[in-house]
């Protein structure tokens, strides 16, 4: 499985350490980026950087480095404080993204020239954030910040637990924005959502921080069910499957979604329509005199003509499994235009 995995992930991670769940392999990756500077008795590297908007997780460490709303709040006094550094969403048809990129690139330049030395690494969810409501940005603001980061040392960390095994239309974000990181957190696909199994891997350059015969060297974490041989099993399966069938399905679903959301272009109920790779969102506009205006009044409505929705916030997303065929990917719409001219 491990073999599987190094060779389908973006080069060089070839390195893998194994759990059980999105979060885990998140807190994994926290934990290697922090050990990775103490191993080497670097002086501060103690904090993170993250985005806004981030969502990483549920346990202490994830929900430290997230946006602070709903799932954290009460549990506030017990997080550390991570940098949140801005995020130009690509989707506002913003006239001059390019322009505001530069702009908060070049902020965070300046933060970094003051305090990059107190940075383990920095984490992001590439090009897609997906709790935060389907939120795309570009591949430029990605590898701005990457390069930025880098040039102060500072590791890079990929949660691609909901990007990867083709979501974004190839198999790892990293590969659609052209950028790998040192450290990738992988879950949710690897199984194909069959059993519970996550990966965190890395390059050379972290793994090597943790040779020597020192046990204080030794990244000191496990959980009973890591490397769960049946999830590895499941696995193994589920890429085979992947392999041979779904990757073409997952590699023309932008085209599909992209002809689908132009029949919707024009509904005055919806805007900021968008795709990547299986990933299809659109913000629903309120409406005076609608039908049904929460989302359990949405999720019925769906679920009545048979399809599985669940509105995020104001943002619908269509998120299909890659077996889907055209035709029913045409039914999801039709449905949409349906419920939301109700
Ligand atoms: C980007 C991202 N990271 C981490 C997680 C946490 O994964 P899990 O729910 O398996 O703990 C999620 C889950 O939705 C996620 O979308």
């Amino acid at each position: 499985m491990a073999d599987r995995l190094i060779a389908l992930t973006p080069k060089p991670l070839h390195h893998l350490f194994y759990s059980d769940n999105g979060s885990t392999a998140v807190e994994v990756g926290l934990k290697m980026a922090f050990q990775f500077w103490r191993n080497q008795k670097a002086k501060g590297r103690n904090r993170f950087l993250a985005l806004q908007g981030a969502y990483h997780g549920d346990t202490l460490g994830t929900m430290s480095i997230g946006e602070r709303g709903l799932f954290n709040d009460l549990f506030g006094e017990l997080l550390f404080q991570a940098k949140l550094l801005p995020l130009p969403y690509s989707y506002w048809e913003k006239k001059d993204l390019e322009a505001e990129e530069d702009r908060l690139l070049a902020q965070t330049a300046q933060h970094l020239a003051q305090e990059g030395e107190n940075y383990a690494a920095l984490i992001v969810e590439p090009l897609i954030q997906g709790a935060a409501g389907m939120k795309l940005y570009s591949a430029r603001y990605l590898k701005g910040l990457v390069e930025l980061v880098r040039s102060q040392g500072i590791l890079v960390i990929f949660d691609e637990v909901m990007t990867g095994f083709g979501r974004t239309g190839e198999w790892f974000a990293a590969d659609k924005a052209g950028v790998a990181p040192d450290i990738l957190c992988v879950s949710k696909g690897i199984t194909g959502g069959t059993m519970p199994l996550a990966a965190t891997l890395c390059d050379d350059l972290v793994y090597e921080a943790f040779l020597g015969d020192e046990p204080s060297l030794t990244l000191y974490h496990g959980h009973s069910y890591t490397a769960n041989p049946l999830g590895c099993a499941a696995g193994l399966a589920s890429l085979s499957i992947m392999e041979k069938e779904s990757e073409a399905n997952f590699r023309h679903l932008e085209g599909w979604h992209t002809e689908e959301l132009r029949s919707l272009k024009n509904n005055p109920r919806i805007e900021h329509l968008r795709t990547l790779g299986c990933m299809a969102a659109m913000e629903i506009r309120p409406q005076k005199k609608a039908r049904y205006t929460t989302r359990k009044e949405l999720m019925h409505a769906f679920a009545e003509k048979g399809i599985l929705l669940r509105p995020l916030g104001s943002s619908l997303y269509v998120l299909p499994p890659y077996c889907i065929t055209r035709d029913e990917l045409a039914l999801v719409y039709q449905v949409i235009q349906e419920v939301l001219n109700a």
